[in-house]
């Protein structure tokens, strides 16, 4: 049998999200120290291999429920390091919804005005939670991509006099994961054999597998990706991966394509399983967890759950999946 995870469930604290090192502004029960040290939690149901344990990475309980927040806060305590935001000013971001919504949550907390570019097509309840958070909101057309969108952001940061917060440029994405998301894994789980994570900026992945490399070369770190033609929340292809100068592709193992369908089909079944409520990007890398469970002959996997699920509910994405709808890839499922 594999080893057990540590049996610290709160654990130490692990060095949070740079916001909260800035000295007498944060205090201990701001929302913002409440990031990171998300839990995570064995999935006891869905491994194909009795010998292969699953754990999720579990960024639902981050404040506004997804994995965004530890960029959200980084970013912006950095760009107040650096003397560049004045109370009341804008920040500016491309974003498909997750990074949206922390912004707007930390602008907030923080005394700024958050100016948000999205795509075209995000379901209502993404646009009306930005309302709720008074964003200011630009529409830009998907067709134009993730690309379009961050030019479009900064170009609207000129425009407004905003400041840009860069998420898919700043090298400290990959830092925060390295120093908090990684470091919470190796201490939650010293024994991890894999990590399997989704590819958006590649914040995520690099970070962390930055630092779980550091703890133990032999991790194996798996990346997926939609299929050609087919989006899913947060995710990119690699080969269309303009400008995602964060990515280090050096440091992945293998690369698992999924469809749309699979994601939402696994999506459901994290809920039907294992009782848990999660992105539809948590089914993608789900997919990716069993195919590696079904590789090892016995160990530890980690499989990054980078948001929680309550609001794709809404569109109830997983009905075109069961009818086997053949516009569902057509579809971004945000
Ligand atoms: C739901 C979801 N999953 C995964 C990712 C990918 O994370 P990263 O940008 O760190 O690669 C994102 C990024 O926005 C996301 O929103």
């Amino acid at each position: 049998m594999p080893n057990s995870p540590s049996s610290h469930p709160t654990g130490a604290a692990v060095d949070s999200p740079q916001l909260c090192r800035l000295p007498g502004t944060v205090g201990p029960h701001s929302a913002l120290r409440k990031i990171g040290n998300t839990p995570l939690i064995e999935l006891t149901h869905m491994s194909p291999n009795p010998n292969v344990r699953i754990f999720a990475k579990f960024e639902g309980t981050n404040p506004t429920g997804s994995i965004k927040d530890r960029i959200a806060s980084t970013l912006v305590c950095e760009l107040e390091r650096q003397g560049k935001l004045r109370p009341g000013q804008r920040i500016v971001e491309a974003s498909s919804g997750n990074t949206a919504i922390s912004l707007a949550m930390v602008a907030r907390q923080r005394g700024y005005k958050a100016c948000v570019v999205l795509p075209e097509g995000v379901p209502p309840m993404i646009a009306d939670t930005l309302m709720l958070f008074d964003v200011h909101l630009h529409w830009c057309k998907p067709l134009a991509g993730m690309r379009g969108a961050i030019e479009a952001a900064e170009q609207l940061a000129k425009d407004c006099g905003g400041v840009p917060l860069r998420q898919f440029q700043n090298p400290l994405n990959v830092h925060v994961h390295e120093t908090t998301t990684g470091e919470e894994i190796v201490r939650d789980l010293p024994n991890i054999d894999a990590f399997v994570a989704g590819i958006g900026t590649g914040g995520t992945i690099t970070g962390v597998a930055k630092r779980l490399r550091r703890h133990n070369p032999k991790v194996r770190i798996v990346g997926v990706e939609p299929r050609m033609g087919e989006r899913l929340q947060g995710l990119t292809r690699l080969e269309d991966h303009f400008a995602a100068p964060l990515f280090d592709i050096e440091m992945l193992d293998r690369r698992l394509l999924v469809t749309a369908a699979r994601s939402l089909q696994l999506m459901r079944e994290i809920t039907t399983r294992e009782g848990l409520v999660a992105g539809v990007s948590s089914g993608a890398a789900m997919h990716g967890a069993l195919r590696e469970a079904e590789r090892m002959d016995s160990g530890n996997i980690v499989v990054m759950f980078s948001d929680s699920g309550w609001k794709y509910l809404p569109s109830r994405p997983w009905d075109a999946a069961e009818r086997d709808d053949p516009e569902l890839d057509e579809v971004h499922w945000w």
